[in-house]
């Protein structure tokens, strides 16, 4: 298990276990890899991330990374796999995330991407994530940087 703090100095544990802190968490996250490129959304707010939300009453966790990749960028996910967990001790409340990698299929332009501007595709992504205005407050702790690194050297 790590343990580090988020851009706004919340404590945050992240974990490569099956579901270690629950297994009906409330929020999801998903890693996106369309061909040789990460597929991000355009966040209104909080600007380049990549996809993920809350999970619906009634709705799987593995059903709302589906759904929530589709809304904020028009992708159809090929497959699915869960990689691990994040836990954010905020200071209102605490918040649980599963972290999926997802392989893209294609990708449909929408004419409404909700409360983002749509898809993104990086060959890359920046060196500078974390002073990078353009990008999220959720891209710039180390549950990107672990992630990506689980990512790279398990499934690409
Ligand atoms: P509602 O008011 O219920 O819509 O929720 P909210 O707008 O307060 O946001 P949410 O429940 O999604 O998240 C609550 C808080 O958790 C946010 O204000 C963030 O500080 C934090 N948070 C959410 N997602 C992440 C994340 O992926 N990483 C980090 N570090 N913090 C997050």
């Amino acid at each position: 298990m790590f343990r580090f703090k988020d851009y706004y100095h919340n404590e945050v544990h992240l974990s490569f276990e099956e579901y270690p802190f629950s297994k009906n968490p409330k929020h999801v996250w998903v890693i996106c890899r369309y061909g040789d490129q990460w597929l991000l959304t355009i966040h209104r707010d909080r600007g380049y991330e990549f996809p993920g939300g809350k999970v619906e009453e009634f709705e799987s966790p593995d059903d709302a990374a589906v759904r929530e990749v589709k809304e904020e960028t028009g992708a159809t996910v090929s497959k699915l796999t869960y990689i691990g967990q994040y836990k954010v001790l905020g200071k209102e409340k605490t918040i649980v995330k599963n972290i999926y990698y997802a392989e893209i299929g294609e990708i449909i332009p929408q004419t409404d991407y909700l409360e983002t501007k749509g898809p993104i595709l990086f060959d890359s992504l920046p060196s500078d994530i974390g002073r990078n205005r353009k990008f999220s407050f959720i891209m710039k702790d180390e549950v990107l940087v672990k992630s990506l690194m689980k990512v790279t050297a398990e499934y690409i």
